[in-house]
């Protein structure tokens, strides 16, 4: 007999029971469940609403039911959800006193708390992991200050750059999706729990009491919009798309330049696969697959965002859907981030490769135009004298360091003898030194304000 037996004159059909039960589902949140009931037990004995014998006697049986969850003693099957399960439990073995244990509560505004009190654990594990790979990269980056990497837009030859400053670019990308994230555990870290099913309740309880106990910062102030409100995952799977696309980004430059048609990295075989046809194939699957696994984040956000679009408050059953999207992705993006970190420390860089690459395609053009600006032409007529050494070069068959200094010349007289070391790859890397540039003491002091981020943010 279900807990709601009283109203109803027939068991529920089976096939009903298979269609709404999510006890298979939700009894990951078992922890958070206890967790919340025995701060509620507590409020419930503060406020006089239960005997104080009562509550702790509730607080030791939610105790032990963990105990035996964790031990694999109860079965969740034939369960229709985790708090029911977990009721059912502690009624079974307290009788009376365990019915006591749903006064001034729902599951309405329990299961909000429960997702609450796992994303802020899950929040804190993904906060670190993200610094763990921050660290990696910054790592990387000061071993590599000096290789010199084609820096491509539009996937043509731009401008070289350090392969540090590449690396650090994804460090700043992480870095704005730990704020994105501490940000929204702002809004996750406040306390649903005691709204009850959807208008609060006559009883005396008292709601502050309950955050304390369970560490939130506040409570939340309306309770129709409390149990409406899924915003908290929605945020959190928000955060989890962009970090994503990131790991992605990050992904598909580790598969193009593993690739022999680049040739900038290899892959260590520990973290390579073969195939099972092809002998000679050495393939980047773990960043095929975390570019494959950010689409799945993705339709988790979405999935969400169309289940609350069109719902009348406040709760709905639909919202039971929010789980599975939210567990699977609070994984995903824990084994990327763990599985990309440790990619990052088994990939060799082709330092030669790449310089041999940045060699091509004119890369000191830009300089050449800014070397005329220096001497006081018009940035548009340098482009215009420059484009038209290019296209003398094209047509030649010639570089920039074969051209000799009359052949400059015939196109703009402010070209003088030290053309020569503008043009050299390394000099033209290290003088970017405007603010956020890849020059050598630009780079230093991102690198130098990277680790400050990393030391201090933890505060
Ligand atoms: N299993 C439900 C869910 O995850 C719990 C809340 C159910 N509330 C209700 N009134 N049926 O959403």
């Amino acid at each position: 007999m279900s807990l709601w037996a009283g109203r109803f004159k027939e068991e529920m059909h089976p096939l009903v029971k298979e269609f709404t039960y999510s006890a298979a589902i939700d009894k990951k949140l078992y922890k958070f469940d206890i967790e919340g009931s025995i701060a509620h037990v507590q409020m419930l004995a503060k406020c006089g609403i239960i005997a104080n014998e009562d509550s702790e006697r509730l607080v030791s049986s939610l105790k032990k039911i963990q105990e035996d969850i964790e031990k694999g003693k109860i079965d969740f099957s034939g369960k229709e959800d985790v708090h029911m399960a977990i009721e059912e439990e502690l009624i079974k073995r307290e009788g009376k006193i365990g019915e006591k244990i749903h006064t001034a509560r729902s599951r309405n505004d329990q299961v909000a708390l429960d997702e609450k009190l796992y994303i802020r654990e899950e929040i804190n594990k993904i906060l670190s992991l993200i610094d763990d790979f921050q660290k990696v990269l910054i790592k990387i980056s000061e071993a590599n200050k000096d290789v010199v990497l084609p820096g491509y837009t539009h996937l043509q030859y731009a401008q070289p750059i350090s392969v540090a400053q590449y690396l650090l670019a994804y460090f700043w990308m992480l870095q704005r999706d730990k704020e994105r994230l501490k940000d929204c555990y702002k809004r996750v870290n406040i306390c649903p729990l005691g709204v009850a099913a959807i208008a609060g309740t006559s009883l005396p309880i008292d709601r502050e009491y309950t955050a304390k106990l369970l560490d939130f910062s506040g409570i939340t102030e309306n309770s129709v919009d409390t149990v409406s409100d899924r915003d908290y995952i929605i945020e959190f799977l928000n955060f989890a798309s962009i970090m994503m696309m990131h790991l992605s980004r990050l992904s598909e430059d580790i598969v193009l330049w593993s690739s022999p048609c680049f040739n900038f990295i290899e892959i260590r075989d520990s973290f390579a696969t073969g195939s099972s046809i092809m002998p000679q194939k050495k393939n980047p699957d773990v960043a095929e697959l975390v570019r494959g696994k950010t689409g799945k984040v993705y339709g988790a956000l979405i999935s969400l965002l169309v289940t609350m679009k069109g719902l009348p408050l406040s709760y709905n059953r639909d919202m039971q859907e929010d789980k599975l999207p939210l567990f699977q992705s609070v994984e995903e993006i824990k084994i990327c981030l763990r599985v990309l970190t440790k990619l990052l420390e088994n990939i060799k860089i082709n330092a030669e490769k790449m310089r041999k690459e940045a060699e091509k395609g004119f890369f000191a053009a830009t300089d050449l135009v800014e070397y005329l600006v220096k001497k006081g032409v018009t940035f548009r007529s340098a482009h215009r004298t420059v484009g038209q050494i290019v296209s003398y070069c094209i047509e030649k068959g010639k570089t920039f360091s074969n051209l000799t200094l009359q052949e400059y010349r015939n196109f703009s007289p402010f070209f003088e003898p030290d053309i020569r070391k503008k043009i050299n790859l390394d000099f033209c890397v290290k003088n970017k030194e405007s603010k956020g540039g890849t020059g050598t003491k630009s780079l230093e002091y991102q690198i130098k304000l990277a680790k400050k981020y990393l030391e201090t943010q933890n505060e």
